[in-house]
């Protein structure tokens, strides 16, 4: 059991335990764990917002009607994107709101939207804890399949007050964890012990030192496909072309710049059981790559651009002789005919599974949002628009269905 890679969503409620808080994010980041907090307002009295970020190493979410949290991720996917809440430590006003379900903060809102298995760390008072209330909202929660560690025995932040409700050690809600991702570890990794190979972003083709031709890419669609197998248990390397978006955890990942450099980095990474090509590779290059930057001359044309074609590297790895993967899909971004030209693709680049999105609709390209139409030989099967991160997830799940 480890927590090597798990993301643990870190729900921080407003008690003078928040202070251990602290030292449990050392804790789990200690084991690989991959730490989002969310703090309460009343989280924010006691501890600053400043030193949990600082702990954890990124953004602490604390609002539900922030603007620019919600373009970053919003609270639906905050609560999605995890693997377990944990929420240390929970209030006896907390636990009544995840029982009630109320949802007028983001805590509030992300418990409820949850998918995930939630632990929860009761901090409090021994007579709040022993309160008749707090005893209905635990037997609720228990029956909502929320797990409990603690809360232990002992002396209380008030002067002279004894008793239980003193928040469980950083360790033991450390080991609490470990237990209630467990299940998660056997049951739900179809994909362990299966390799793949993810392309991603644009590739970037040479003029000369300072120019070049791409494609646009913003590798968002890739890198969530690879995070998405990844999370089912695959080993997954990712080869991607410049980004600005950040390697995620859990994969391996290939930067390369040209198409003949991504071509050797998925050749490389070969036998592998899967190949998802989602980069936006370059279709040609400059036939000369100028060693010194190309110089204006006052009077004369432009130079001439001569291109010529790149390797093609989903149809390489589609027809590959002794290597190729199990399962080859392939992205085809199309204005109209989507289904048409997609299955056209398939035969031509030796896929198994062509999934086609329609860049006709506004904000695809770059955007958060995809709408796909999947081809495959059996026939086409069009999914809602939805985000890119639940295209993967999806995508994911039916990859696994395959095998
Ligand atoms: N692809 C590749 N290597 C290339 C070109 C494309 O691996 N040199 C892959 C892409 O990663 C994607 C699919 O092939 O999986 C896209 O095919 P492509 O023929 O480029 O499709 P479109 O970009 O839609 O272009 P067109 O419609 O012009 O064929």
């Amino acid at each position: 059991m480890s927590l090597q890679d798990k993301r643990i969503l870190l729900i921080i409620s407003g008690g003078i335990a928040a202070y251990k808080s602290l030292d449990l994010i050392r804790r789990l980041k200690e084991r690989g764990a991959a730490v989002t907090p969310v703090m309460t307002t009343a989280a924010c009295e006691f501890i600053t917002p400043l030193a949990v970020g600082a702990l954890a190493g990124g953004h602490v979410f604390t609002e539900l009607f922030s603007r620019e949290d919600e373009q970053d991720v919003g609270h639906i996917r905050l609560a999605r994107e995890h693997d377990l809440i944990l929420v240390a430590p929970a209030t006896a006003s907390l636990m009544a709101k995840m029982a009630a379900g109320i949802a007028d903060d983001l805590a509030g809102a992300v418990l409820l939207a949850r998918d995930c298995p939630v632990l929860i760390a009761p901090a409090m008072n021994p007579k709040m804890w022993s309160a008749a209330p707090t005893v209905r909202n635990l037997a609720t929660l228990e029956a909502d399949g929320v797990m409990t560690v603690g809360p232990g025995t002992g002396e209380m932040a008030e002067r002279g007050e004894a008793g239980k409700g003193r928040m469980a050690e950083p360790l033991d809600i450390v080991a609490a964890a470990e237990r209630a991702l467990a299940p998660l570890e056997t049951a739900s990794k179809p994909l362990s012990g299966k390799r793949a190979i993810v392309t991603s972003g644009p590739t970037v083709e040479a003029i000369d030192p300072v120019r070049y031709i791409a494609n646009r890419s913003s590798g968002r669609q890739g890198h969530a496909i690879a995070v998405a197998l990844a999370a089912l248990g695959a080993d997954v390397t990712l080869v991607t072309g410049p980004v600005s978006i950040p390697d995620p955890a859990g994969v391996k990942p290939v930067h390369v710049e040209s198409a003949r450099q991504m071509l050797d980095a998925v050749e490389k990474a070969l036998p592998a059981d899967i190949a998802v090509m989602v980069a936006a590779v370059s279709d040609w290059r400059a036939e000369d790559e100028a060693a010194q930057k190309m110089k204006k001359k006052p009077g004369e044309p432009p130079p001439p651009l001569k291109l010529v074609e790149n390797p093609d590297i989903l149809k390489t790895v589609g027809h590959h002789a002794a290597l190729r993967p199990a399962l080859v899909v392939g992205f085809a971004a199309e204005t109209n005919d989507v289904a048409a030209y997609a299955s056209d693709k398939l035969a031509r680049k030796g896929a198994d599974l062509i999934v086609a999105n329609d860049v006709s609709e506004e904000g695809v390209m770059g955007g958060a949002r995809n709408r796909v139409t999947l081809v495959t030989k059996e026939g086409a099967e069009s999914w809602p628009a939805m985000d890119k991160t639940e295209v993967a997830t999806r995508l994911a799940a039916w990859i696994a269905a395959r095998f």
